[in-house]
């Protein structure tokens, strides 16, 4: 590539490298550390996937207890950052309430946000600390009392007892930890990079996923599966589905759950979530997000040619499970931190400050005009 190209939105640049995450884009394959994410949804858990993503290996029994322990502890809430996100506005987006957090976090505690030794428990705070945060953002909202840390729960069924305030059944809990696991990491994605970048001037682990989450909050990257929510309601019934869905394509309008930039087949994550939402619905007696799925599904790949990609399928998961829309973002933000923590941890171990070039296509030969000779 000669200096003046321009890989518009660095498309195929080959940015780094790394052992975290391996994407076949062709075949359809996703592993973490080497092992394939099939076989980690239907194996394995949110706390061991992400022990396999900071330590690269899958945990003992004693490693994983230990690291369920500790993470239990890492869940409570600092006073003063409830009070900090009480004092934010009641109609604040939730994923802006969770960058805010997060920030204030790191003044709270500043030895974790040093780079280095204690970077590794930042990211266990972090992870840990999360689904508490959420769940104080939805409690304050609904009036419920706060958060009790549940050492006893999963981090899968924590999650949900933090934002719904009740048990959740085994099935509910199960659905969690599968969509965790499925989006705990997902190689050079914007958020990841946004936190690479960040880290490799030597900034903190803090900051680095203050910068991480405000990347993920766009419709683009993590904010697709609300849009989606969004389609179905504006579908109402199956019938519609083509109706609707040409008519945007003959906008050009993008359909958000499908395409990406570098799977050509389907996200194998849209497959196992599309089971997910079949198996959930079932469960429930109700299929209609399902269905609306499937046709919306068939239409997009016969007019377009596109696959789902993530994000189709997992907003029906979350609603099913009871969650409000415009906590969906947020939910991801509180797996893909295992796998943004993971990321810094290898930029600290093997720094080179990212800064890529732009080339320069504007003016270059103008004269300056004082203020009073400018029309
Ligand atoms: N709906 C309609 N058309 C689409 C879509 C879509 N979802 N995705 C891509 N296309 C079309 C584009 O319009 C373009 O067509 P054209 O060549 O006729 O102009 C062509 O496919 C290529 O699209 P690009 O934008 O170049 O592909 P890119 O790799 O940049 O896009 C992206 C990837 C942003 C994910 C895109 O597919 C998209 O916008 N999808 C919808 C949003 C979404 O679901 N995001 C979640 C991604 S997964 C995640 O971040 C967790």
């Amino acid at each position: 590539m000669e200096p003046s190209d321009v890989q518009r939105g660095l498309e195929d640049v080959v940015a780094l490298e790394s052992r975290i995450c391996f994407i076949d884009g062709q075949q359809g394959r996703l592993l973490y550390r080497g092992y394939d994410i099939r076989e980690l949804a239907s194996r394995s858990t949110f706390e061991e996937v992400a022990y396999l993503l900071w330590y690269s290996r899958l945990p003992s029994a004693g490693q994983l207890a230990d690291l369920k322990r500790r993470m239990a502890e890492l869940r409570v809430l600092p006073d003063a950052l409830a009070r900090t996100i009480d004092s934010l506005p009641s109609a604040a987006l939730p994923m802006d309430v969770l960058r805010t957090a997060v920030s204030a976090l790191a003044l709270l505690e500043p030895e974790e946000t040093k780079p280095g030794a204690s970077s590794i428990g930042g990211a266990q705070r972090l992870t840990a600390v999360l689904p508490t945060i959420l769940g104080w953002i939805q409690r304050r909202r609904s009036g419920a009392r706060p958060v009790a840390a549940r050492p006893d729960l999963s981090q899968a069924a924590y999650t949900l007892y933090a934002l719904l305030d009740r048990e959740p059944s085994e099935l509910d809990a199960r659905a969690m930890d599968v969509a965790l696991i499925l989006h705990a990491d997902h190689e050079l994605n914007a958020s990841t990079f946004a936190a690479r970048v960040t880290a490799s001037t030597l900034s903190d682990l803090y900051s680095a996923i203050t910068s991480a989450i405000g990347t993920l909050k766009g419709p683009l990257h993590g904010g697709a599966n609300e849009r989606v929510m969004e389609l179905l309601a504006e579908i109402g019934t199956p019938d519609r589905a083509e109706e609707v869905v040409k008519a945007k394509l003959a906008r050009h309008e993008r359909i958000m759950g499908f395409g990406h930039r570098v799977y050509k087949v389907e996200d194998p994550r849209a497959t196992i979530l599309r089971e997910w939402s079949r198996k959930v619905g079932e469960e429930r007696g109700n299929l209609n997000d399902y269905a609306l799925l499937r046709k919306v599904e068939e239409v997009v790949h016969r007019e377009k040619g596109l696959y789902p990609n993530v994000d189709l399928y997992s907003g029906s998961v979350y609603s099913l499970l009871g969650i409000p829309h415009d906590l969906f973002t947020p939910l991801f933000a509180s797996s893909r931190v295992a796998g943004w923590t993971a990321h810094v941890l290898e930029e600290y171990d093997d720094l080179r400050l990212i800064r890529p070039m732009a080339k320069y296509v504007g003016a270059t030969d103008l004269t300056y005009v004082p203020i009073g000779g400018r029309t």
